[in-house]
């Protein structure tokens, strides 16, 4: 398979992707450049919101839930303190903080198997439909756990996954290093050879 640059007039972070691949997923990135002035409104968050809804999961139990504090909400700054010091720096600048935990077990008490998995479903599907409203979304594993199901009062059968930062990209932004260059630097993958087992060749030729 040929790979081929889709960088023309575009910035150093656009990812080399094969053709064909939809644009929405080839030029989604994890930014951290946030347009502090610029909120998001109730409808476009609740349009990212039904994306994530409409994820598959096992046996449709839909084992995600979210907790949602906008800039200026006390929620967002109890949620933003929760976060690494290093995703603080600029993910208190987001438009939105989203807690994204997992059902991880079923009404009996029985372990959901998926629910992580489901989960991390419905979180790709709301960065794609935000990619699509022209909003980008930064996931966070790093954050205090407890401090953030302290926020929104979560029962104990919810885990904390992940915070999403979800706001308008601003590439001016002003980004301490190393923040900065990572802001700058190519998006990159390993090569689907790397990630398909025993790739055979003459059935899929993975590389060119
Ligand atoms: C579960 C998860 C946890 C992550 N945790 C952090 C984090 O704490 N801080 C951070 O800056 N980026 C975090 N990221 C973002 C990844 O580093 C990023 O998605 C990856 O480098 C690929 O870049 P891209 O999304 O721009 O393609 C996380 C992403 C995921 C999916």
């Amino acid at each position: 398979m040929k790979y081929q640059s889709r960088s023309r007039g575009v910035t150093t972070s656009t990812p080399r992707t094969a053709p064909g691949l939809h644009d929405l997923l080839a030029r989604r990135r994890s930014p951290r450049g946030f347009a502090a002035d610029r909120p998001v409104d109730d409808e476009t968050l609740r349009t990212l919101l039904e994306a994530a809804r409409w994820a598959p999961s096992a046996g449709n139990s839909q084992p995600w839930r979210f907790g949602v504090a906008r800039r200026g909400e006390p929620a967002f700054e109890a949620l933003g303190a929760a976060l690494a010091a290093g995703n603080q720096v600029w993910a208190r600048k987001a438009a939105a903080l989203l807690l994204l935990a997992a059902q991880t077990r079923d009404e009996a008490g029985r372990p959901r198997r998926w629910a992580v998995y489901d989960t991390g479903q419905a979180a790709a599907h709301l960065t794609v439909q935000a990619e699509a409203e022209g909003l980008s979304v930064h996931q966070m594993g790093g954050f205090d756990p407890a401090a953030a199901a302290e926020v929104f009062a979560l029962p104990a059968d919810l885990e904390p996954l992940v915070v999403l930062a979800v706001g308008w990209h601003d590439p001016e932004a002003d980004l301490p290093e190393p923040y900065a260059s990572r802001e700058r630097a190519p998006r990159v993958r390993l090569p689907l050879a790397e990630l398909v087992l025993a790739p055979a060749d003459d059935v899929l030729p993975l590389s060119a």
